[in-house]
């Protein structure tokens, strides 16, 4: 499974805690799309470049870390095929997979501990979609 993941500012440091798990977890080859510092960036940039890599098939899922989540989350679901969750603990990340098949996490840097948010990571990489009546359900996202 390959990931892209990219963050603001506010998301810096988590986006950090996150890379550094994943790349230590087997089987992930991660792509950072950046900020690669805390000075002050416009979140949609880095939104819509780690969306569009995902709704062009170019990777599997994608993490967006920005204050809140609530920004990155607005672009990514503007893009065609990107279902992005945001998401504030376990049972959000593991239902997101679950029910809503999605493909991109978000998360607020400023809301989630590294500890809860990197648990949240790796249920969002590891759940399965349940399919079934869920899958009618994100098929009429389309229509
Ligand atoms: C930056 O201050 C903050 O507004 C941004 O990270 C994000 O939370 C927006 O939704």
């Amino acid at each position: 499974m390959n990931i892209i993941i990219g963050s603001d500012h506010a998301g810096f440091d988590l986006k950090e805690a996150c890379r550094s798990f994943l790349e230590d977890l087997a089987g992930y080859d991660v792509q950072d799309a950046g900020v690669y510092n805390r000075d002050s960036a416009d979140y949609p940039a880095i939104a819509h470049k780690v969306s569009g890599a995902v709704s062009a098939g170019e990777f599997t899922r994608g993490i967006l870390i920005c204050g809140t989540g609530l920004g990155m989350s607005m672009v990514a679901n503007r893009h065609k095929g990107v279902r992005a969750a945001l998401c504030h603990n376990l049972y959000t990340a593991r239902l997101s997979r679950a029910h809503n098949d999605a493909n991109l996490l978000c998360m607020g840097g400023r809301v989630l501990g590294v500890g809860i948010a990197l648990e949240m990571v790796e249920l969002f990489l590891k759940t399965p979609f349940e399919g079934g009546r869920h899958q009618r359900r994100i098929d009429l996202i389309e229509e």
